[in-house]
């Protein structure tokens, strides 16, 4: 397949439980989406990713999916979801959904059957072992291997009924299933097709790099300082990953007529493993999610803050353009339902530059070689929430790592509260800001997460009122991506890769080259590039300030020029 359809495509994701609040109960829903789908038509995005929607205990706000064939009722019905899709494909969108089957919750009756007893038929669809050798099952350190979980404490949870330990790399609500059983793959590939018959036009795949694992389970690593060991070399891309994604390929989406979308998301994946992923030859998935550009500000201590370094940013998100620029496609982004928000991350998010560096961070990810991502609320330049204590907090995550970093490993608690402050992800769910209004017109109710205070002066009414807004900004880079094939296709390369202060880089496609500038500080700073006298006489196709002269860019500001040579 050449040129894929997905390679000039905008995707927005949708965190449904934070977006629109239809029923007034505080929680968003399906109805709420569907009445702002035109925010997301006049953005200009091609396809919404939705977060999970299905039956859920929501332990994990619905990745812990308890039916994979349903909706939960705090969102709607298929009724509903059928009315969704119909808007979005009326508006020329497409719609995928969020694939979760790295675990279920043990809520699913596969789970309620698997633990019923050691010779149900479906025992084996999950991840069950004895205590460690010579320990009395259930005592404290008996756990089948030293792993930590996601969500804190240990990766195993005794279960009284048969005496052994089940599997679970996040909560203990989310059991990891055994994709060694080919009928627990057969059970995903069924589930998968009645979606894709229903009219979904694909899915974003959870932690997909985590479905298979060394059988032998050994443990992990113990790092200084934390309780448990780290056992992520034995289930991230581990041995069978590529032949389970080729099958699922083969068995899902190879031979439908439908233009679908397939991305994994694959913490810890390396250049070399994405490249075989995104083979288009190899039939497994159309682009991952890596993780190593969001990994930039962390160090050995989990619990410490580490300042950006922009050029390790630059020469990560560089090798990634350079590694799969002959073969295979990245996907760009900045934000999602797990990470802080960017503008108060790497940019400034205190009312002076907010709204300029918000700008700046579009468009320098924009204009990289790849499909860019958009979380909701990104476009409007949303910001990290001003968490109090820890009682403000509703994520399983920051409150089970709380939990182990404060009590077991005996860290205090403010240092705890600073860094889960900055990267929390409670900061990604905060509801959408769309007015000025109590509770931010997200819902009647009471909103299950505090509304950002913020949301009086940052809100869609006012984003889209304002012209020289961050949303006006996303619908201009999301255009240009339309309509010029160098922003699509062009190579890139990195430029001054050993400055603090600027982020800069070319796209050549043709006889077309654009030059990307994006000003990482507060200060005014003239960008010392080769040619620069004939880039200042170039067209300046979009920017977020007045046009430089000489090259120099005001704080945070961010320059796109284009020439064409005859
Ligand atoms: C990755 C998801 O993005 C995150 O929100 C979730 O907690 C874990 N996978 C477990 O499903």
């Amino acid at each position: 397949m050449q040129n894929p359809w997905w390679h000039r495509a905008v995707v927005y994701q949708i965190y449904p439980r934070s977006f629109a609040d239809a029923d007034g109960d505080g929680m968003g829903d399906l109805r709420g989406i569907s009445a702002h789908l035109d925010h997301l038509a006049c953005l200009g995005v091609d396809v919404i990713w939705l977060s999970p929607v299905y039956p859920s205990p929501q332990d994990d706000n619905g990745y812990d999916i308890s039916d994979y064939q349903d909706i939960d009722p705090v969102f709607g019905d298929l009724a509903g979801f059928d009315e969704l899709l119909a808007g979005v494909h009326a508006r020329g969108m497409k719609l995928i959904m969020d694939l979760v089957v790295n675990h279920s919750s043990d809520e699913h009756p596969w789970f309620a059957e698997s633990r019923s007893s050691k010779d149900n038929p479906k025992r084996d669809w999950y991840w069950w072992r004895p205590a460690r050798d010579g320990m009395e099952p259930g005592a404290p350190g008996a756990e089948p291997t030293n792993w930590g979980a996601a969500f804190g404490g240990p990766a195993w949870e005794y279960d009284p009924a048969t005496g052994e330990y089940y599997l679970h790399l996040f909560s203990r609500k989310q059991p990891d299933l055994n994709w060694e059983n080919p009928e627990v793959r057969e059970a995903v590939y069924t589930m998968m097709n009645w979606w894709l018959d229903r009219g979904v036009d694909g899915f974003r795949m959870d932690v997909i790099n985590y479905i298979s694992k060394d059988t032998t389970l050994p443990d992990g690593p113990v790092r200084p300082g934390i309780a448990y060991g780290d056992g992520s070399a034995s289930y991230m891309n581990g041995p069978r990953i590529h032949e389970f994604l080729h099958e699922m390929h083969e068995r899902v989406f190879a031979g439908r007529p439908q233009e679908l979308l397939t991305v994994g998301e694959m913490p810890g994946v390396t250049i070399d493993e994405a490249k075989l992923f995104t083979d288009p030859a190899r039939g497994e998935v159309d682009m991952v999610f890596q993780f190593d550009h969001v990994w930039v500000d962390r160090g050995a201590d989990p619990w410490q803050l580490y300042p950006l370094r922009l050029t390790d940013l630059k020469a990560i998100l560089g090798r990634w353009q350079a590694g799969l620029a002959d073969n295979g496609w990245n996907s760009l982004y900045w934000n999602n339902h797990d990470q802080p928000r960017v503008v108060s991350r790497f940019g400034d998010d205190s009312p002076q530059y907010r709204v300029r560096s918000a700008q700046m961070l579009g468009a320098v990810l924009h204009l990289h070689r790849g499909t860019p991502y958009v979380y909701q609320g990104e476009e409007l330049g949303m910001t990290n929430a001003p968490f109090a204590t820890i009682a403000d907090f509703r994520d399983i995550e920051a409150l089970g790592q709380y939990v182990q970093a404060v009590d077991q490993e005996g860290r205090s608690p403010e240092d705890v509260l600073t860094v889960l402050r900055a990267r929390g992800r409670d900061n990604a769910r905060t509801p959408m800001q769309w007015d000025a209004s109590p509770h931010a017109g997200f819902t009647t109710g009471t909103p299950w997460l505090a509304v950002n205070p913020n949301h009086t002066q940052v809100n869609a009414e006012a984003a889209v009122k304002d012209p020289d807004s961050v949303y006006h900004f996303y619908r201009k880079l999301i255009a240009l991506r339309h309509e010029e094939p160098a922003v699509v296709y062009g190579d890139f390369t990195m430029l001054l890769p050993h400055d603090e202060r600027l982020y800069a880089f070319t796209r050549t496609h043709g006889d077309t080259t654009l030059l990307v500038i994006g000003n990482f500080t507060g200060e005014t700073v003239r960008a010392e590039i080769d040619d620069a006298a004939a880039w200042e006489a170039a067209e300046l196709l979009l920017t977020n300030a007045a046009a430089p002269e000489d090259l120099v860019l005001q704080p945070w500001q961010a320059v796109i020029y284009r020439r064409i040579s005859r």
